[in-house]
């Protein structure tokens, strides 16, 4: 089919089609002004393709989701967290020299200048790793501005962010506990790292263990790239703008931090806990996520796209039961969460509605078996998703038909009036 019909008063209207490799057929209506002067509806986007892509597809009623073509499920066990980087940013599988060069290019650009320190002495103690953490990526401009003059090796500048938005996170952390920062190693690996610089301290070693750096590198892949979600399509707006790469990154990061998108993780800490406190009272929370008279919803649960079980959802529980039994860790918060998935799952709300839990209900539980606090959370998230926006900023700066994203809007405010002299106003 390569074109539709579309009937508008006494006008028909032929509208060319779009075709995909998987998934929805889009109707073009970036005629539909000029040619019926009316634009589209589509409240939150929901139902409207805003760009061509070619690097994940997600099916949310069968519950798939691939990057450039590979099933999650394949990468997570197969694949390192560095080698889907590399996957999402070149699209292709590195060769073992291709992996060898990034991991290079990964430490190599590991540190960060050491005048950034002084920017975290700037924030308050208490602050949020997440508003640091925009901060911190936006200056990195500052002090590599070479990406806006077409950075000849992308490798390296895609390794500098990833590698350094690490070692930011890990430096945020103790910098929030009062502790010394530790340095990146070059002899371990990209998550081992991570792990090192956030849990080792002047008095203690931290131990590493391999199925926790494991688990890391798999919980990232989870979170590398979704198409396009709103912290993403918060980066393609800036990159349709011409705007650098850490900006864009930055801009990302924040609408990542909105608790119906990447804050869930934390929010879902937060609701188990409180469940806990109110001794495990599952139906009164499940009750109340259902009331529409509060704003309280079940968090982790529910997507825009799945409406099936979240393929990532189904990682996460089952690397739940795994790693938290080989490290011996107990979470009370884990027992409230499968009850409250069980409840739910048999309520005839959620199944009506297709609400399941989604990449966010169990992933927070085993980020916090590793030691990372609540309110990191979202950060892990963000380190997870850096590939995917990486990925995404390249594709739309990339675009040789690229246009600035500038939606339209239906107007409905106050009609034109005459201007109002002050005495004259009521
Ligand atoms: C992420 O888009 C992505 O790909 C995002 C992400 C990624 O990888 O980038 O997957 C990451 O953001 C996952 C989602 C994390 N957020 C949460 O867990 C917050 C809780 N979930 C909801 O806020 C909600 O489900 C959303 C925001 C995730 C999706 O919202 P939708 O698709 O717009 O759902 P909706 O508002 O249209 O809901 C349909 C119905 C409504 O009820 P009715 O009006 O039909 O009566 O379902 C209800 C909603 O009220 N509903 C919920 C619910 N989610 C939806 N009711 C209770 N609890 C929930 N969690």
């Amino acid at each position: 089919m390569s074109s539709a019909q579309f009937k508008f008063g006494e006008n028909l209207f032929v509208l060319p089609v779009v075709s995909p490799t998987d998934g929805y057929i889009g109707i073009d209506v970036s005629r539909l002004r000029e040619s019926a002067g009316i634009v589209t509806y589509d409240n939150g986007m929901a139902n409207t393709a805003v760009c061509k892509s070619c690097i994940t597809y997600v099916d949310g009623e069968n519950g798939i989701l691939c990057y450039r073509g590979y099933d999650i499920e394949d990468l997570v066990e197969h694949c390192s967290f560095v080698e889907v980087a590399y996957l999402l940013v070149h699209g292709k599988l590195p060769t073992k020299e291709e992996l060898n060069q990034f991991s290079t290019y990964l430490n190599e650009h590991s540190m960060i200048h050491e005048d950034m320190q002084h920017f975290f002495t700037g924030f308050p103690p208490n602050s949020h790793p997440m508003a640091i953490l925009s901060a911190m990526v936006t200056s990195l401009f500052s002090f590599y501005p070479h990406i806006m003059e077409g950075d000849a090796n992308f490798d390296i500048t895609a390794a500098r962010l990833i590698s350094k938005v690490r070692t930011i996170a890990a430096f945020s952390y103790k910098k929030s506990r009062g502790q010394p920062v530790v340095y990146p190693r070059h002899d371990l690996s990209y998550c081992a790292n991570f792990l090192n610089m956030m849990f080792t301290s002047p008095v203690k070693n931290y131990e590493i263990n391999h199925h926790v750096v494991k688990a890391l590198n798999q919980l990232f892949i989870l979170h590398a790239d979704h198409e396009q979600n709103c912290s993403t399509t918060a980066v393609r707006l800036v990159a349709s703008a011409r705007g650098n790469l850490y900006a864009a990154i930055s801009a990302g990061i924040s609408a990542l931090w909105g608790s119906l998108h990447g804050g869930a993780n934390q929010a879902v800490i937060e609701m188990l806990q409180m469940i806990y406190d109110d001794c495990g009272d599952v139906p009164k929370y499940v009750e109340l996520a259902k009331n529409k008279e509060n704003r309280f919803r079940l968090m982790g649960f529910g997507h825009a796209v799945y409406k099936n079980y979240d393929p990532r959802a189904k990682i996460a529980k089952t690397l739940c039961d795994t790693l938290l039994s080989i490290i011996n860790v107990n979470d009370p918060l884990l027992d409230i969460a499968l009850k409250l998935e069980e409840v739910a799952l048999k309520d005839d709300y959620f199944i009506s509605r297709k609400l399941y839990p989604n990449v966010d209900f169990y992933t927070g539980i085993l980020y916090r078996a590793m030691g990372v606090p609540t309110n990191m959370l979202t950060v892990m998230f963000a380190i997870g998703r850096l590939p995917g926006w990486i990925a995404q900023w390249k594709e739309t700066a990339e675009q040789v038909d690229g246009k600035i994203i500038r939606p339209r809007q239906i107007y409905i405010g106050p009609p034109r009036s005459d201007y109002i002299p002050i005495d004259k106003r009521s």
